[in-house]
């Protein structure tokens, strides 16, 4: 049990087959807006992220769901990547109604331990430039070793084994 600074509590845990009802609920309640920041353009349907989900094998992709008290997944954070390497990508969206309280830190941050725990040992992450939430959350949670834009679009590299700097 997790408890965030305004006192809710939530359950942080892998997310696997089992979970695709409580996911396909999640997306149909999401925030359009959030749905296209978290993948920057138009989401996928989804029956989609149901059959990533089944396909994640907790090694190259790994998803974390949050709960509440009445078992609503309110948060997933995600890294995926292709190989073995020491680098995966990083996604997450936290539901409407419990952004900003400290969900979003407290899921990437047992990511992040999961991600070392598995060898990754750097996050990348895409976003649209003008998503400060998100700029702000990754430099919470690990040492930036390169960030800019792009047309539109930011990037940035974590180092997972370096605390960030006091800002
Ligand atoms: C980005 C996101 C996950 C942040 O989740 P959250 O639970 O609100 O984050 P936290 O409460 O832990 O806050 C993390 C940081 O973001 C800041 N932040 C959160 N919401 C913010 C907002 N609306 N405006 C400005 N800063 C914000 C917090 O102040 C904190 O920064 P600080 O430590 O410097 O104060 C959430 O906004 C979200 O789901 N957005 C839609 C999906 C998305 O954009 N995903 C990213 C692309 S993969």
């Amino acid at each position: 049990m997790t408890r965030l600074p305004d006192g809710r509590a939530v359950t942080i845990r892998p997310l696997d087959a089992s979970d695709a009802d409580a996911l396909v609920a999640a997306v149909e309640k999401a925030d359009p807006m959030d749905l296209r920041r978290r993948f920057m353009g138009v989401p996928p349907p989804a029956w989609f992220l149901v059959k990533q989900l089944m396909r994640a094998d907790g090694v190259h992709d790994l998803v974390l769901g949050a709960f509440d008290g009445a078992g609503r997944l309110v948060g997933v954070a995600q890294f995926d990547r292709p190989d073995d390497e020491p680098t995966a990508e990083v996604a997450i969206e936290i539901a409407k109604d419990w952004q900003h309280d400290g969900l979003g830190t407290a899921m990437l941050t047992a990511l992040a331990e999961c991600a070392r725990e598995r060898g990754v040992h750097e996050f990348t992450a895409t976003y649209f430039a003008d998503n400060l939430p998100i700029r702000r959350l990754l430099h919470d949670i690990g040492h930036v070793v390169t960030s800019g834009y792009e047309s539109g679009e930011g990037h940035m590299r974590l180092s997972l084994d370096e605390m960030p700097e006091a800002s």
